[in-house]
């Protein structure tokens, strides 16, 4: 099959992990770079044998021959790249979250639609290794039907350091680490039908929220807490672990820190260890998340290539609905029903 070429627009923090992760596949070449600061791109080329550098987005588009691009800079950069690779007919691939606000994200997804391009968003923790098997030990029926799931990301993990842009954010828990923990409560259980939402700002350095809990009823009948926080001091910090507890009819399945998934039923409990794959271009203390990143890039690929994908925009959209529902909610102190929320 004929490889993919694609440019990377953004040679940031994130760039360093989603490049490699796509080099995992022989399908795809990347024949290019852009970043707004040239020299960045430049060391990125260095680093992964790229000559084809840019810091003009447009003569990026009208000099090469690309079949997607990834945007992996600021969010609220990505509409407009999005609306430049569109109407050169270039599908996208896109970081989440998707845009900086719900109409931006809105026309995101419509101006793909309308060039005929298709729309991939790099949501990657749902690919994690032991959130993969959460669910199939969920879809097995072990714990009978699921009628709880608590999903938990509380860290004091000073995540500034490395993303100094987080800080000026006005919305940010639930647009960053939200996207993703939102995402996971929707692979996990489905769609929200209701949902209510409370926020904090406890870290007095930053503009936006750095707690949220958010508390969806889903379609299947699900009760499902979503708690996010970077302000949490706790025994032990697990950052960047996502930690969940299902309890359904026959039993419960925690998966708990470092891996460790601990199923339980009358009969008694049977644990397990899901390490993630440590890449050699991982930061092994982050494995879960690095490596999570080549499993949603593999799926975005089958659906470059006309297969079905998980993380399409229209499915991201749907993410992306709850997150602004979550600041409705949280804004207007009131319970959200998702189908009044267009
Ligand atoms: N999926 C994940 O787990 C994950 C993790 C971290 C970051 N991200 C996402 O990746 C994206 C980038 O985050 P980051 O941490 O790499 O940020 P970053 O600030 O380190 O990098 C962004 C890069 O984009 C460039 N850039 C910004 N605005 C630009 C513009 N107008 N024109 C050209 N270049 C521009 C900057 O120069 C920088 O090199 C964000 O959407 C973020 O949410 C995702």
């Amino acid at each position: 099959m004929k490889k993919l070429r694609f440019a990377v627009m953004g040679c940031g923090f994130w760039s360093n992990f989603q490049i490699p992760g796509w080099l995992e596949s022989d399908e795809v070449e990347l024949v290019a770079l852009y970043n707004r600061t040239l020299a960045k791109a430049e060391k990125v080329g260095e680093r992964f044998g790229v000559q084809r550098i840019y810091d003009d987005p447009e003569a990026l588009m009208a000099n090469e021959e690309l079949d997607f691009i990834d945007i992996i800079t600021d969010v609220d950069t990505h509409l407009k790249f999005t609306e430049m690779a569109a109407q050169k007919g270039v599908h996208v691939v896109c970081q989440k979250p998707m845009a900086a606000n719900y109409e931006d994200a809105r026309k995101l997804v419509e101006v793909c639609k309308k060039h005929h391009v298709q729309l991939f968003i790099n949501e990657n923790f749902r690919w994690q290794a032991p959130i993969r098997k959460l669910k199939q030990y969920i879809d097995s029926g072990v714990i009978g039907r699921p009628f709880k799931g608590r999903v938990s990301f509380c860290s004091g993990f000073p995540v500034f350091d490395n993303q100094p842009f987080l800080k000026e954010l006005d919305r940010f828990i639930l647009t960053d680490v939200g996207s993703h923990i939102l995402d996971i409560c929707r692979f996990l259980f489905g769609e929200a039908i209701t949902l209510q939402c409370l926020t904090q700002r406890v870290n007095p350095q930053i503009k936006g929220e750095d707690v949220a809990n958010v508390f969806m009823l889903m379609e299947n009948g699900v009760h499902c807490y979503a708690e996010m926080s970077y302000a949490s001091i706790l025994e032990k910090e697990l950052f960047p672990q996502t930690l969940v507890l299902v309890e359904g009819e026959k039993g419960s399945i925690h998966l708990t820190a470092d891996y460790e998934i601990r199923i339980s039923t009358r009969a008694g409990t049977q644990s397990e260890i899901v390490k993630p794959v440590l890449y050699d271009w991982i930061d092994p203390e982050y494995a879960v998340v690095h490596s999570s990143i080549v499993g949603a890039q593999m799926d975005i690929l089958k659906g470059l290539q006309g297969g079905p994908c998980e993380t399409t925009g229209d499915d991201n959209f749907n993410t992306v609905r709850l997150v602004w529902a979550s600041y409705y909610s949280a804004d207007h102190n009131c319970m959200v029903k998702m189908e009044d929320f267009i």
